[in-house]
């Protein structure tokens, strides 16, 4: 019972909030870069120039990880790095960097599980449409190419796109996130090319490195109603679900969209879906990554949540539900349960999947150092202990979690939240950059010597 003896633990990270060094190395502009140099949109005009200077002290990241007793590392190659100009020539400083990270991360005994695409788009395709441009399916395919030829051979793992959901609704409808389109059309068009990317993207590599494992990172939730009598509910329900959680899935195993979905979104998404791409969408990948933060709630939206949501009752970031009282910095509801209930829930209804990784789970808290120097996150520790119990009793009902990464190494900037909200459990003062392991790295450090078996004694105490 309980892990698997071939259990990886794992940590993750991405380029844009870690890296800084925006300019170094012949890198170009990402939307991330003119959307957080654009006031107003980022808390407190928060931008990823300098980060937590992971560009320049990866070895210092590196050894915090070996001294830990991390197995795998998941990061992302920043596109803008690698190929400045979106498509065309490589920059080898980029390549040479990556290579260096690889090198160090393999001569610590850690395997390098790379991510192609964690949101920083090259500005200069953002300026071409970018998700919403059906060109970038070919782009991101060509960039892929790149990777694998460059380092395929020492990264056996990696994730194709991180939560194309967030992509396309947050960056393209909501318009919270780079690159800040607010337009209903495009995030359509944006669901649509995101699936299709991955499944192209899977066969570059493959045609690269037949050998290479890939699969994409989902966020995806438990939903719960307020009232499971009130049949708009489960509507509103029905319609949240296919959106956040069966999109990705169905299109890549079944080649088919929610039909609720495709009724409603109508000519807006029968106008993108070319012939034969139906066929095409199809993967079998070697493994679906989940990234799971908390449950989602639903209830009667309120008018002020309408409005707020572009006059649409479908798609409310915010749940409009009633979530049970105690939440993270990000005041995201803590649901360990849903976690178990979400593992169990895909094992049932895509049986298909033989692998399934925790790509990224884990809370925010702004926990400091005391006056010893030391980080006492508490709260982390808990929310850790109880999220991994959950996936250890899914794994007990026979789902095949394989993997787990902690979201994240290192605080960071986190998106449009900025440096308030640290989710690491490796403390990073932004004046100095001087990092501080926190007591939820002690624990987690304890929990990956023993694979999993501490974890009862931890809760106890
Ligand atoms: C996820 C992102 C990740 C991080 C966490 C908190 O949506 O993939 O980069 O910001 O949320």
């Amino acid at each position: 019972m309980g892990f698997p003896e071939d259990f990886s633990w794992g940590s993750a990270t991405a380029s844009y909030q870690i890296e800084g060094a925006y300019q170094d190395g012949g890198r170009s502009m990402s939307i991330w870069d003119t959307f957080s140099h654009t006031p107003g949109k980022v808390f407190q005009g928060h931008t990823g120039d300098v980060a937590c200077d992971h560009y320049h002290r990866y070895a210092e990241d590196i050894k915090i990880m070996k001294d830990l007793g991390i197995q795998s590392y998941r990061f992302s190659l920043a596109w803008p790095r690698i190929i400045p100009g979106g498509t065309g020539a490589r920059e080898m400083h980029g390549i040479d960097f990556y290579s260096r990270l690889i090198d160090a991360l393999l001569d610590a005994g850690i395997q390098p599980t790379a991510t192609l695409y964690h949101w920083d788009l090259p500005q200069v395709l953002q300026d071409k449409g970018g998700w919403a441009n059906r060109d970038i399916v070919g782009w991101i395919s060509d960039y892929a190419t790149v990777a694998a030829e460059e380092f395929g051979d020492r990264v056996a793992n990696w994730v194709t796109i991180n939560e194309p959901w967030c992509v396309t609704w947050l960056g393209y409808f909501f318009g919270v996130h780079a690159p800040g389109v607010k337009d209903l059309d495009q995030a359509i068009a944006s669901s649509h090319h995101t699936a299709l990317a991955h499944a192209e993207i899977t066969r570059a590599l493959r045609a690269v490195h037949p050998e290479i494992r890939s699969g994409i990172s989902l966020n995806m939730t438990s939903y719960r109603v307020d009232d499971e009598s009130n049949a708009e509910l489960l509507k509103l329900r029905d319609y949240q679900d296919a959106n956040l959680n069966r999109w990705y899935l169905d299109a890549q195993i079944r080649g088919e969209y929610p039909a609720n979905l495709v009724e409603f979104y109508g000519d807006k998404l029968a106008k993108v879906v070319k012939p034969g791409d139906m066929e095409k969408l199809v993967i079998d990948s070697e493994f679906l990554g989940i990234n799971y933060y908390s449950d989602s709630f639903i209830g009667t939206p309120t008018k002020e949540q309408v409005e707020k949501n572009a006059g649409s009752f479908l798609f409310p970031i915010n749940s409009d539900g009633t979530p049970p009282a105690p939440h993270t910095d990000m005041g995201w509801p803590i649901t360990p349960q849903g976690l178990e209930d979400l593992l169990v829930r895909i094992h049932k209804d895509w049986p298909e999947i033989e692998d399934i990784a925790i790509t990224e789970n884990g809370a925010a808290y702004d926990d400091g150092p005391d006056e010893n120097g030391q980080v006492n996150d508490e709260r982390r520790v808990d929310y850790l202990v109880n999220h991994l119990d959950s996936v250890s009793r899914a794994i007990d009902k026979g789902v095949p979690v394989k993997a787990y990464y902690y979201w994240s190494l290192l605080d960071n900037f986190e998106w449009a939240e900025g440096y308030v909200k640290r989710f690491g459990i490796v403390y990073v003062n932004f004046e100095t950059l001087q990092r501080i392991p926190k007591l939820s790295a002690n624990v987690y450090s304890k929990v990956i010597a023993t694979n999993g078996s501490v974890l009862e004694s931890v809760r106890k105490s």
